[in-house]
């Protein structure tokens, strides 16, 4: 673990504290056993008033976070698959991609889930991928994957895809320049990332998690590209996560879209203090009520999902195996599995339906609709409670 002085983005040194969720474990850390070992780091976001970048003060060593049993397999949501398919077809019309000459990396590309769609249109797609277990799968589905982190490499591309991945990267200034050493001239990068601007409009505290180093915007990666020749052409709002961000980046174009112009002034909030403050407020909030609507039940609930942000949830809230007697989730590199830090078990789905509870709390708050549209006819009883951004019972 690493105490950050400064700011991963422009190096400053002027860092405030955003919020303090405590010392947990890291948020994908599942355990093998209820009583297995596991470290506590703390959990605090801080932000950076020089470029306004949010990010953790403290880093646990990726090489821990990402390794051969990381959990998270991105295949298990029909919604986000139905994402990246449509990603896939825009990319290759749009980016005119062609089978005789271009080349396609995906940046910690997981299973190999959008690749699939795009390398039979290329010459070669290689998805870059650090975890072993799902570099394997990707592996498995006929993907080119290279089990390794981010670097600059031989190869040149077309189209760099960074879905979900500049957030788990320590070292932000190097992935940038990878990310500008590894483009041919005219080639194209798209970066997702769940926006800071919603993450704090919308309380979504729980997405802050070891794993997640930064919290990006606009307004702090312009600046950061710029040191390395790219730039931000055009952007799109996109639903997922709660709500992110998809930015088109170059080398060569010197226009800019009208949304990137507005979006730049709807982050003028971001460089005030009372944004961070009524977030942290409100985060405080959610965890009283949740504790007090678990005082409130007569039983313990159980709880339907395990993502990682559920785990920080959770630990915020300090609730425990006799509050949430398990978590159930389609995930099978889940099940029989315990959550870091509250030490719930995790079972598979089959086991809430046969208890037909009276609570179940759903942790992928994001997930809401396509969960309670596929369990609510097979549990017709059931009340689905999410805590965040406030209590609600559905
Ligand atoms: P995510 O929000 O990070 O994608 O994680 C979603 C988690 O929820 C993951 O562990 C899979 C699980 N899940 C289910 O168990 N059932 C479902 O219907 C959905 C959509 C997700
Ligand atoms: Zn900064």
């Amino acid at each position: 673990m690493n105490f950050m002085a400064e700011c991963r983005a422009c190096g400053g040194k002027h860092l405030e504290l955003v919020i303090n969720l405590g010392l947990q474990p890291p948020s994908n850390a599942y355990l093998n056993a209820a009583n297995s070992l596991e470290t506590l780091y703390p959990l605090r976001a801080v932000r950076c008033t020089d470029c306004h970048l949010m990010q953790l003060s403290h880093d646990v060593d990726s090489k821990q976070i990402f390794n051969a049993d990381y959990a998270y397999f991105s295949s298990n949501s029909k919604e986000w698959l139905a994402h990246t398919e449509a990603y896939a077809k825009m990319a290759i019309s749009k980016f005119g991609l062609r089978r005789d000459r271009s080349v396609v990396y995906e940046i910690g590309g997981n299973d190999g889930h959008l690749l699939k769609h795009i390398k039979d249109h290329v010459i070669r797609a290689v998805n870059i991928e650090p975890s072993k277990s799902v570099a394997d799968a990707s592996h498995a589905a006929g993907v080119e994957t290279w089990c390794e982190f981010w670097k600059p490499q031989q190869m040149r591309a077309d189209l760099i895809i960074a879905n979900n991945v500049m957030a788990h990267t320590p070292d932000l200034r190097g992935f940038v320049k990878a990310l500008s050493l590894n483009l041919k001239p005219y080639g194209v990068i798209t970066i997702e990332f769940p926006h800071v601007l919603t993450l704090l409009d919308n309380i979504e505290f729980d997405t802050i998690y070891h794993e997640h180093y930064s919290y990006f915007s606009l307004t702090a990666l312009e600046p950061l590209f710029a040191k390395y020749g790219l730039r931000v052409y055009d952007v799109d709002k996109l639903p997922t996560h709660g709500g992110s961000l998809r930015l088109y980046v170059s080398k060569f174009r010197s226009d800019e879209t009208p949304a990137v112009t507005a979006l730049r002034s709807e982050e003028h909030s971001l460089k005030s203090h009372w944004i961070y403050d009524l977030f942290a407020h409100k985060a405080h909030r959610c965890k009283e009520d949740f504790l007090t609507f678990l005082s409130e039940c007569p039983a313990p609930i159980v709880a339907y999902t395990a993502p990682a942000k559920g785990n920080t949830f959770l630990n915020y809230c300090g609730v425990n195996r006799s509050q949430i007697k398990f978590v159930a989730d389609t995930t099978l590199a889940k099940q029989g599995k315990f959550l870091p830090g509250t030490r719930i078990p995790i079972v598979a789905e089959q086991e809430l339906l046969d208890l037909r509870p009276e609570y179940v709390l759903l942790l992928a708050w994001n997930w809401k609709h396509e969960i309670i549209s596929k369990l609510r006819p097979l549990l017709p009883e059931t009340k689905f409670v999410t805590a965040i951004p406030h209590l609600e019972v559905l």
